[in-house]
């Protein structure tokens, strides 16, 4: 087999599955009543695995897919609402850790979490630099608290602060002028007597990144990060999303240098990770967001 996309005629029972529900519409019942994948639409394949995932037969081969390494046995049992619920009421964003390292073991298990989740173009576009040596993350955070502290002394100037919220996104200068600088305004991230506000001692990071340029990469980190933040509770973890990691790596030669983030790579979101050192002892109902109801 040469082709990117192929079905093995000898085995296909025709079900049509694939056909149903490839979201690309790539196979087809051809006139001589074979399945077959449309040759003129191959490129525009997400790799999803769907058709594959359909077929009973196991009759699909898509090129850098296969049954042996990318399919397993659906597992029987599902999670309930009530179950969901549940955990997901148990979760807290946690800040405060416990002076304990996080196993690779532990790493490899939320990184198994997060090749569950959907993606808009490609499985591909994200690369998330995992960090558990405690001591990188506290050499760079007196770097990105120099960056916080610049941008603060800067950002209201008439000048240099006007072309500088002038080159960002209005959500982005939103999020800074209403957020962090007030922040800053109120003595956060100084680092001052090697208090860590930023990214909050904890024994590891995970670095959510993607070339610039790479398509929807930014909706895919934020749920990239979204399953980590859950894969860390079910495993008895902490984690906290942390919005202020990403932009001061993003511009700062040393910190680029210090993860190894690859040039034309941003960082997208970070997520600190480890031991909880306190137990929650209520859970919150927040209420839910502003809904319309179209019926
Ligand atoms: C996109 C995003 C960025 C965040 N950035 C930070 C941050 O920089 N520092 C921090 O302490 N928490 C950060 N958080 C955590 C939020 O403050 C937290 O999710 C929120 O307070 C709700 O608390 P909960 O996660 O316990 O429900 C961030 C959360 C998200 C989703
Ligand atoms: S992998 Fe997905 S997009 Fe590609 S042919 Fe199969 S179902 Fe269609
Ligand atoms: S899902 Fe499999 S068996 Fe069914 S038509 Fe497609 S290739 Fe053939």
């Amino acid at each position: 087999m040469n082709e990117s996309h192929f079905i093995n005629q000898t085995t296909c029972t025709k079900c049509e599955l694939c056909i149903i529900v490839c979201p690309a519409m790539i196979p087809e019942k051809t006139t001589d009543h074979k399945i077959a994948f449309r040759k003129d639409r191959t490129s525009i394949c997400i790799r999803c695995g769907h058709c594959m995932a359909m077929c009973e037969s196991k009759s699909i081969a898509i090129e850098g897919i296969s049954y042996e390494t990318n399919f397993r046995e659906l597992p029987a049992a599902s999670v309930d609402h009530q179950h969901l619920m549940d955990f997901l009421m148990t979760r807290r964003s946690v800040r405060i850790f416990q002076n304990k390292p996080v196993s690779r073991e532990l790493v490899d298990r939320i990184l198994d979490i997060i090749s569950t989740a959907p993606f808009g173009v490609s499985p591909d576009n994200i690369e998330i630099t995992v960090i558990t040596n405690k001591s990188l993350i506290e050499q760079a955070v007196p770097e990105m608290s120099k960056m916080y502290m610049q941008l603060g002394k800067v950002i209201k100037t008439p000048v240099l602060g006007w072309f500088i919220r002038r080159s960002m996104s209005k959500e982005t200068t939103n999020t800074l002028m209403n957020f962090i600088v007030p922040h800053i305004e109120h003595g956060h991230y100084t680092n001052a007597g090697g208090v860590d506000d930023i990214a909050r001692n904890a024994p590891a990071l995970f670095l959510f990144h993607a070339p610039k340029e790479a398509e929807e990469h930014t909706v895919d980190a934020h749920i990239c990060l979204t399953y980590a933040l859950m894969a860390a509770h079910s495993l008895g973890l902490g984690a906290t999303a942390i919005g202020l990691i990403g932009p001061a790596i993003n511009q700062s030669k040393p910190l680029r240098a210090m993860f190894q983030i690859p040039a034309g790579n941003e960082v997208v979101e970070s997520m600190i990770l480890g031991y909880p050192k306190l137990k929650f002892k209520h859970a919150i109902i927040r209420p839910r967001k502003k809904v319309s109801y179209l019926s």
